[in-house]
């Protein structure tokens, strides 16, 4: 069962986080398809370990190779801010809900997650830094990053 699909529109010139934000998508596929399934403990486990520690290592390959690159420091300080506020909300917020809540509260964080990662995906991924690298020539080579 698929909660998100992935799409071109999530594609920028960055291969190697392509393929990060598919790992990512399939993680909370796999989150979601166990909700469904009744295994709610599983479910929680694979969020809360998979996909928080999968999106924290993702976020800062991101930074990392911003910083390499010189991605203007406005831009730089405002995405690693949203990075850092998705993380702390994802912990501090929804983790709880869903700890105390019954599945409604469950998909509900998992809505919420989804939209944001799409959201920031498409906003600040693709025609951030994606948009950026493309004008200034930059490859980034899958080298770079290690997953
Ligand atoms: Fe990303
Ligand atoms: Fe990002």
């Amino acid at each position: 069962m698929e909660i998100i699909k992935w799409s071109d529109d999530l594609k920028s010139n960055v291969n190697a986080f392509n393929e990060e934000h598919k790992v990512l998508i399939n993680t909370i596929n796999q989150v979601y398809t166990l909700l469904n399934e009744g295994k709610r403990e599983e479910a929680k486990k694979t969020l809360m370990e998979k996909v928080v520690s999968y999106t924290d290592k993702h976020f800062k390959h991101e930074e990392e190779v911003m910083e390499r690159y010189n991605y203007p420091k406005e831009k730089l300080e405002g995405h690693k801010k949203m990075h850092r506020f998705f993380v702390k909300y994802l912990l501090e917020t929804l983790a709880p809900e869903i700890e105390k809540g019954d599945d409604r509260k469950f998909n509900e964080a998992l809505n919420f997650i989804v939209g944001w990662l799409i959201m920031h995906i498409k906003n600040m991924d693709v025609k951030g830094y994606g948009k950026w690298y493309e004008e200034n020539n930059i490859e980034v080579p899958d080298e770079m990053i290690k997953i």
